[in-house]
């Protein structure tokens, strides 16, 4: 075993297309000291020529001598249990990082279940088989929080809908495993450079098109009553690790007992018996969870004027009418919603300079962006309890710039600063057809 000098060997699991690449890149940084001595990372994905969007820094990461990318299929049972092997000459793996799980709330239950559920039980049954140090298990903001003030990890929340019912249950299925040495980090509304993935994205990719064409960017919900907690992907990177070094020095009962908390059946009973590792309804389940959000206190209201006031034009929002509408046919309007950001944002590539041939940014909202979301957590506990201290507090303009420089830099979004919006764009008719 190493001994407390030596630097940890981990392995991270999952999550290219969402969080992942933040960590690796913390981990072991393009520019400076090493803070492990090995690295694995295994996901699905190729990654020469990528086969999703990796950003410009990942592939500089992967080219350092102590890491190591595997591209493997992690539903297939073999392919967890070969990844927890080290390579030949190092010893076994401290730290697991579990970014896996099904992140397109728009896939069907049986897909959800398999690529969340499954893979997450069958990779924390061989951590626990392996006796892993720190397992830490990402959490995204699949909750529906209430609307009156943030949630601390004792609150019941509750999963929404069908994706947040099966990541919810996958905490259950893993605070199961009693050797396991798992933390949880539930994390809010993440933003930050080489992020495509999350609803924050869509709003600054469609708040950029509103500035375009000058004119404001509307919203179908009421401005009160809707937090959209934000946490940047840096803060995911030092959260995660912070768990790690904190459970590896304490094993899972300690860290029951200092931050365990229950884990709430949301579920329906009769599927018990249909889904493989699923706990009893009535099981009491307790694992050491954490929330991590910034201290912004992030709204819809918020997020909508920092990031028009960025792109030189307003927020504001439809009348009651449209409102009260889209809370019961919103699958009818998200493609009509769609035809202006979409026609838009292609002309912003069109026109850019240079002109954008491929880009994994969109201005295309399906009906999880355009939803209304109401997540409010948290976040004095792992400050209290991990000390951890949050590098992106604020969800500002000059972190909305870092992350526009950044694919402006790897060719991932247009440059329209000396561009004029056609007149088609900027005249279009009826301001009430377009929304956000
Ligand atoms: C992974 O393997 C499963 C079978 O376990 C298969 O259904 C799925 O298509 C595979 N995924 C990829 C990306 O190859
Ligand atoms: C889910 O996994 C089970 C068990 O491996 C398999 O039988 C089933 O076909 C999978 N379903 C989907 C939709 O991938």
């Amino acid at each position: 075993m190493a001994s407390s000098e030596q630097k940890p060997n981990v392995l991270i699991l999952g999550g290219l297309n969402t969080y992942s690449r933040a960590l690796a890149a913390l981990l072991v940084p393009v520019e400076g000291e090493s803070l492990v001595a090995h690295m694995r990372i295994v996901d699905k994905f190729a990654v020469v020529p990528p086969t999703t969007y990796i950003g410009a820094e990942f592939p500089k990461v992967l080219k350092k001598p102590n890491v190591e990318y595997v591209q493997r299929n992690l539903t297939i049972p073999s392919a967890v249990a070969q990844a927890f092997d080290p390579p030949e000459g190092q010893t076994a793996y401290d730290y697991v990082f579990d970014f896996t799980g099904e992140a397109r709330p728009s896939r069907t239950e049986p897909v959800i279940i398999n690529m969340t559920c499954a893979v997450a039980r069958l990779i924390g049954l061989e951590a626990a088989k392996r006796k892993i140090k720190a397992y830490v298990r990402l959490q995204l903001p699949f909750y529906d929080t209430g609307s009156k003030s943030p949630r601390n990890e004792k609150a019941d929340v509750e999963p929404e809908g069908t994706v947040g019912t099966w990541w919810h249950e996958t905490l259950r299925m893993l605070a199961a495993i009693e050797d396991l040495n798992l933390v949880i980090l539930r994390i809010g509304f993440a933003y930050g450079p080489y992020t495509d993935y999350g609803i924050i994205t869509s709003a600054i990719n469609v708040a950029s098109v509103y500035g375009f064409i000058k004119r404001p960017m509307k919203s179908l919900w009421k401005p009160g009553d809707n937090p959209t907690n934000t946490v940047h992907v840096e803060d995911i990177a030092g959260a995660m690790h912070a768990c790690a070094k904190w459970m590896a020095d304490l094993g899972r009962k300690e860290a029951d007992a200092l931050a365990g908390e229950q884990i709430i059946f949301h579920n329906s009973k009769s599927r018990v018996s249909d889904v493989e590792g699923m706990p009893p309804h009535d099981q009491k389940l307790i694992a050491p969870l954490f929330n991590l959000v910034d201290d912004a206190n992030s709204t819809l209201l918020s997020i909508g004027q920092v990031t028009t006031s960025f792109f030189g034009t307003t927020f504001q929002f439809f009348n009651q009418l449209k409102s009260a509408y889209a809370k019961f046919k919103l699958g009818e309007l998200v493609e009509d919603i769609n035809e202006a950001h979409v026609g838009g944002w292609t002309r912003m590539l069109i026109l850019a300079q240079p002109p954008i041939t491929s880009t994994p940014l969109t201005g295309y909202m399906d009906e999880y962006a355009l939803k209304r979301h109401v997540v409010a957590f948290d976040n004095a506990k792992i400050k209290k309890v991990i000390g951890y201290q949050l590098r992106h507090p604020e969800f500002t303009h000059a972190e909305l710039k870092d992350m526009i420089d950044k694919w402006k830099a790897d060719g991932s979004w247009p440059n329209v600063e000396n561009v004029a919006p056609p007149p088609d764009l900027n005249a279009a008719p009826d301001a009430d057809d377009t929304d956000a």
